[in-house]
C-alpha cells in the first residue's frame, strides 16, 4: 500500500521584501515590506510607505480626469520610488552600467509613458539593484490609464532586476490589510490577525460599494453592490453642490460634526434612505444625491448653518442605509468577523454607528475597520494582498502577461 503523504503546507523563509505599487486612482502610492516568520504567523515591517497625491491637482477640477492622473502618475512614479528605497535604506549607487539590452527593454516597455522612460532608465542606471524579492501591483479595479501606469513600471523594474511580478487586486488589499494589525502603536510592525470565518467586507470608496462574504481565506463572493453611485462618489457630488472641495467625504463629514449633537435636524431638510428596506444586499445612492439637489434647489439662501443641516442628514442618511444592510447580512449569513475596508471606512461618524449597532446585536463579533491613514488608497495593502497571493502561487506572474483591467471584481 502506497501511503499518500499530505503535504503541510508551511513556508517558512527567513525574510523577504516586496516592492508594492499602487495607481489606481489618484494617489501615486509605495511601500516595502519586509516578512519574516511562518505564513500563518508572519511578522510584516513596514519599510517605507509614501504617497503623492494628486488631490490638489483634481480638486481644481471637481473630480479626477483618467488621462490627467496618468500622466501625473508617469510624473510621480521614479521619485517617489527612489524616496521610498531610501527610507528602506535599499538605494545604494550602482557600480556597473546598465545593459544596453536592459535600457531597450525598459523603453519598449514604457513606450506608451513617455514621462517615465528617461527617469526609469537613469534610475536604473543609478541606483543598484535593491534586495527587492517580489514586485505587488495593482491591476484593477479603477482608472484604466491610470493602473497601466503603476502595471508598466513595475514590468520594467521586474525585468531591470530579473525578479517575478504579482498582479493585486486593489478592493482584496483593502480587506486583507485590515486583518493585519500593528503589534504596538507607532512600530511599524504588523501580525496577522487569526480569522473566524464566515468575514463580511463592507468595502466603500469613491469607486465601490459592496458587500462581499468571504465562507474561506480568500474565497469571495460579492452578495450585494450598489447599483449606481458609490457610497464615496455620492459624498464627493453631494460636497461639490455644497460648494466644498474634493475629496468631499472628509469635508462633509467635518460640516456635519459641527451639527452633530448639537440640535435636531429640521424636517424640511430630511432625506431619503435608498433601499434601506429592500429585501436584498444592494444599494443605491444616485437618488439620494438628487433629493439633495432638489433640496438645494427649493432653498433660496444656502447658509452655512443649512449646509451643516444638509451635510449632517446627508451623512446620517449614507451611514443608516449602510448599517441597516451590513447588520442584515451578518444575520443572514451567520458571520463571526465584520470588515470595513475603503476611503469611507475613515468615516467617524460610520465608525461608531456601525461597530455600536453591530455590538449590540452580535456582542462576540470581532469588527475590523482600517487605521485612518490605511483606510483611504495607499501601496502598503498592495504589499499585503500580494504576499499572500504570493504564497498561494509559490512565484510570480512573468512581467510579460500582467494586464490592467479597469473593471476586475473580487
Ligand atoms: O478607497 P479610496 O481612497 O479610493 C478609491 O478606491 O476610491 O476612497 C476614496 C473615497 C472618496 O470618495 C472620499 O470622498 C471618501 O473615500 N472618503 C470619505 C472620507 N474620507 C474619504 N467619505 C466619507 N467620510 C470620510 N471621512
Ligand atoms: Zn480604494
Amino acid at each position: 500500500m502506497t501511503m499518500v503523504k499530505k503535504e503541510i503546507f508551511c513556508y517558512n523563509h527567513s525574510a523577504m521584501k516586496i516592492l508594492a505599487i499602487e495607481t489606481s486612482c489618484d494617489e501615486t502610492a509605495i511601500a516595502v515590506l519586509e516578512i519574516k516568520g511562518k505564513t500563518t504567523t508572519p511578522k510584516i515591517t513596514r519599510l517605507a510607505h509614501s504617497i503623492a497625491s494628486q488631490i490638489e491637482l483634481h480638486a481644481q477640477y471637481g473630480g479626477v480626469f483618467p488621462m490627467m492622473a496618468k500622466r501625473e502618475h508617469a510624473k510621480a512614479f521614479v521619485p517617489l520610488l527612489l524616496a521610498s528605497l531610501r527610507k528602506a535604506k535599499l538605494a545604494k549607487k550602482s557600480k556597473k552600467a546598465l545593459p544596453e539590452k536592459i535600457i531597450a527593454k525598459v523603453r519598449s516597455t514604457l513606450e506608451r509613458e513617455p514621462e517615465m522612460s528617461d527617469t526609469m532608465v537613469a534610475f536604473l542606471s543609478e541606483i543598484a539593484q535593491p534586495s527587492i524579492d517580489v514586485i505587488a501591483v495593482t491591476t484593477g479595479p479603477g482608472l484604466e490609464p491610470a493602473l497601466w501606469v503603476g502595471v508598466n513600471a513595475a514590468k520594467a523594474l521586474a525585468l531591470a532586476w530579473g525578479i517575478p511580478i504579482i498582479g493585486v487586486n486593489h478592493m482584496e488589499g483593502h480587506v486583507l490589510s485590515v486583518l493585519v494589525q500593528e503589534k504596538r502603536k507607532g512600530q511599524k510592525t504588523f501580525t496577522a490577525e487569526k480569522l473566524h470565518f464566515p468575514v463580511l467586507s463592507l468595502l466603500v470608496s469613491g469607486g465601490h460599494t459592496e458587500l462581499v462574504l468571504m465562507k474561506d481565506w480568500r474565497h469571495y463572493k460579492k452578495i450585494g453592490a450598489t447599483r449606481d453611485d458609490a457610497a464615496g462618489e455620492a459624498f464627493d457630488k453631494v460636497a461639490r453642490m455644497l460648494e466644498l472641495p474634493y475629496p468631499g467625504g472628509p469635508k462633509i463629514s467635518a460640516l456635519a460634526h459641527t451639527q452633530r449633537g448639537k440640535n435636531v435636524i429640521p424636517k424640511e431638510y430630511a432625506l431619503p434612505r435608498p433601499m434601506i428596506t429592500s429585501n436584498d444586499f444592494d444599494f443605491s445612492f444616485s437618488g439620494l444625491k438628487t433629493a439633495v439637489l432638489y433640496l438645494l434647489k427649493k432653498i433660496s439662501v444656502h447658509t452655512d448653518e443649512i449646509k451643516a443641516h444638509i451635510a449632517h442628514e446627508f451623512e446620517n442618511a449614507v451611514v443608516e442605509v449602510l448599517t441597516h444592510k451590513t447588520l442584515r447580512a451578518l444575520k443572514k449569513y451567520k458571520c463571526a468577523t465584520l470588515v470595513v475596508g475603503g476611503g469611507v471606512a475613515s468615516n467617524t461618524h460610520l465608525r461608531t454607528t456601525l461597530t455600536r449597532e453591530v455590538k449590540k446585536t452580535f456582542p462576540k463579533m470581532k469588527v475590523y475597520f482600517p487605521e485612518k491613514e490605511l483606510a483611504t488608497d495607499n501601496a502598503f495593502m498592495i504589499g499585503i494582498a500580494g504576499y499572500f497571493e504570493y504564497l498561494k502561487t509559490k512565484k510570480g506572474k512573468r512581467p510579460e502577461s500582467l494586464r490592467a483591467q479597469g473593471n476586475l471584481s473580487l
